[in-house]
């Protein structure tokens, strides 16, 4: 028995999929290999974090080395000299060069910590009744129980019963999605749901808005209408709220561009989560960044930090967090001027074309969603793993709770020709739906 097999029934609890999981070898660049010999593309980029795709040899051996050299020292205890480089180079790579940066090791303590900091900004500067955090009816922040419970993730919100009496508070700008929207078409003025949102809290009780740039995995792909993220930075200011960006799968590079706001104008926000591409599937790793001005109103309010736990920066971190930002620099992955990944989307826009199993394409730069027919989901996932592609499902995202779909988030370093195969073997796969072809005859 080879150590990818276990005998006997699972004791494993852990999410699975529509289909059943397959024995891996070895992983290697845009590409993973099964235990019998065949090769999978990684078109999800694993659950869209395996940014710069597996084993890549700059980030192997920055692991193998600060492996052997030390993987802990105490924070505290010892000068945290990769941690603070790491730091510097988050912030530029984002092209906040000023911000303050918090690591943590995942993009759910991210979320913690940057609601953490926003509610520590508020009351160092006299707002002591600002607690609340409003975030949108589709969306996803993290699976702790308190950010579930924000969520607008709607197969894994808690029950009410266990959700702290908290809950979204405004539906954001997507279509279908704004519930009595006014206009035919979401536009930047669908921003007046996050105002009334916050009047209806009473903007006192408000800290922080907290919202994706571009919808992840919960919606797949839908990206707020051109000026709204300005707007919703313009309502902020009016009320004194902070913003809060998630942008733990966006960040650094997934749009084409360094952050998801990036696309607009004037929509800095004060605090931004990055988490997936940041340790790209290499060790939990992920960051908190805060504008500077805030950061010092904190530490200067002699108030602790939130969530510095155990495994919050470790030298190892350090020394990949660095390996994996300078292999999105050398791909260009961090360069603000020129959009990346707009051949994907005329790939994906080639693949879907008059395909009756399609009912949308969305998205931006490396990341988008395959909306499907009702009822097909189990189906595209059998007949686009049997033309050789990874794909992840979203599911339940419509208010009715229907609704279904794959999303497609290659490396951002896949090669032209892998994007190539991609785009072939989904239009492959998804013509045969419903068509009763046996899976896995072609
Ligand atoms: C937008 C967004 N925020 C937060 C998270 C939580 O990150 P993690 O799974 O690392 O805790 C995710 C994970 O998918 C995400 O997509």
């Amino acid at each position: 028995m080879t150590t990818n097999e276990v005998a006997g029934p699972s004791q494993l609890l852990a999410a699975r999929l529509q289909i059943p999981p397959m024995s891996y070898s070895h992983a290697s660049g845009s590409w993973i290999f099964t235990s019998d010999g065949r090769r999978f593309l990684d078109a999800c980029s694993g659950i869209v974090n395996v940014n710069i795709g597996h084993a890549h040899p700059t980030v192997v051996e920055a692991l193998s080395d600060q492996a052997g050299i030390c993987t802990y020292a105490s924070a505290g205890s010892f000068a945290p000299t990769h941690m603070e480089q790491l730091a510097a180079a988050t912030a530029r790579a984002v092209h906040r060069p000023q911000d303050r940066v918090m690591f943590t090791p995942t993009g759910t303590h991210a979320t913690e910590s940057a609601i953490a900091l926003a509610r520590l900004a508020q009351r160092a500067r006299g707002e002591t009744g600002r607690h609340r955090v409003l975030t949108a009816s589709l969306g996803y922040h993290g699976n702790s129980a308190f950010v579930l419970a924000l969520s607008g993730h709607r197969s894994r919100r808690p029950h009410e019963d266990d959700s702290f009496g908290l809950a979204p508070a405004f539906d954001p700008p997507y279509p279908g999605h704004h519930l009595g929207c006014r206009f035919p078409v979401c536009r930047a003025d669908c921003a007046h749901a996050v105002r009334d949102a916050i009047v209806a809290a009473g903007p006192d009780s408000v800290a922080a808005v907290l919202m994706e740039t571009v919808n992840g995995t919960t919606g797949g792909g839908y990206c707020p209408p051109p000026g709204y993220l300005r707007a919703l930075r313009e309502i902020c200011d009016e009320y004194g709220v902070l913003l809060i960006h998630d942008e733990v799968l966006t960040g650094l590079g997934r749009t084409g561009l360094p952050l998801g706001s990036h696309h607009a104008q004037d929509a800095e926000p004060d605090i931004i989560t990055l988490a997936k591409g940041l340790g790209a599937g290499y060790l939990p790793l992920a960051a908190t960044m805060i504008a500077p001005e805030l950061a010092d109103s904190i530490m200067s309010s002699g108030r602790w930090l939130p969530l510095m736990g155990t495994m919050s920066a470790t030298p190892l971190q350090g020394r990949v967090g660095l390996a994996v930002l300078s292999v999105l620099d050398e791909i260009g992955a961090l360069e603000r001027d020129q959009v990346r990944g707009a051949q994907l989307g005329k790939i994906l826009a080639e693949a879907v074309r008059d395909l009756p199993a399609v009912t949308d394409l969305r998205g931006v730069g490396y990341f988008y969603g395959i909306e499907l027919a009702p009822g097909t989901i189990g189906e595209a996932l059998r007949t686009t793993r049997s033309n050789g592609l990874l794909l992840y499902p979203f599911v339940g995202f419509h208010p009715d709770r229907t609704g279904e779909g794959l999303l497609i988030a290659p490396p951002l370093n896949a090669t032209d020709a892998e994007l190539e195969i991609l785009g072939d073997g989904l239009r492959a796969a998804l013509a045969r739906i419903g068509d009763g072809a046996p899976v896995g005859a072609s």
